[in-house]
């Protein structure tokens, strides 16, 4: 499978659980492919990105990395469906661990959907600046281990890179479902 099919397979497994007027968080948002996909249907989506601030409409864009978008302790607004694809391997995995993912569970509505895809290795052949964090399915699962598991799973597909060269890439995909109730 090819990596933009990968990405077209993990947003549509998002996408059946999204309601119209559903608050949507999308953490690494790049161009804003999958923040207007989201916002298509009717949600209301914030996006996160450092770098980028492309012209979408709809979309609240913060151009600030996200260490300082949960840093702000104003932002007391909860979502039902937090995305981040292709993010965690350029962020501090113990910072990830520590402070983003608790984050993420305070910030989640009951109910509410966290869907996270990465990368568990480095890609064959590696990039000249390697990734700097890999996370498995199963580690990422156990921080959620009081959710659903709605998808856990690592995979590897091969594709072109940017430059064109191609690459094999281990992705880990996990979507899980904060229950409505704890137990
Ligand atoms: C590989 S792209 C993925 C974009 C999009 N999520 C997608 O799947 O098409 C990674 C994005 O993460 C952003 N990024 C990297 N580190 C970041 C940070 N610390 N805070 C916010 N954004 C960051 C980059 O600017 C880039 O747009």
């Amino acid at each position: 499978m090819m990596t933009d099919q990968a990405s077209r397979k993990f947003i549509t497994e998002v996408l059946k659980f999204l309601k119209p007027e559903d608050t949507v968080l999308d953490l690494g948002a790049g161009l804003g492919k999958q923040a207007e996909r989201f916002a298509e249907t009717g949600a209301l989506v914030t996006a996160v990105d450092k770098r980028t601030n492309p012209k979408v409409k709809n979309i609240i864009w913060h151009k600030i990395p996200v260490e300082d978008f949960i840093s702000n302790e104003n932002n007391k607004q909860k979502y039902q469906i937090i995305f981040s694809q292709n993010l965690l391997q350029f962020l501090n995995k113990e910072w990830v661990f520590s402070e983003l993912l608790p984050w993420l569970n305070n910030h989640l509505e009951p109910g509410g959907i966290i869907a996270i895809k990465t990368f568990y290795q480095q890609s064959e052949p590696a990039f000249p600046e390697p990734l700097s964090s890999l996370y498995n399915a199963d580690e990422l699962q156990n921080f959620f281990n009081d959710y659903k598991v709605i998808l856990k799973n690592q995979e590897e597909i091969i594709d072109s890179d940017m430059k064109g060269k191609i690459r094999k890439f281990f992705l880990t995909k996990l979507i899980v479902q904060k229950l409505l109730k704890a137990v």
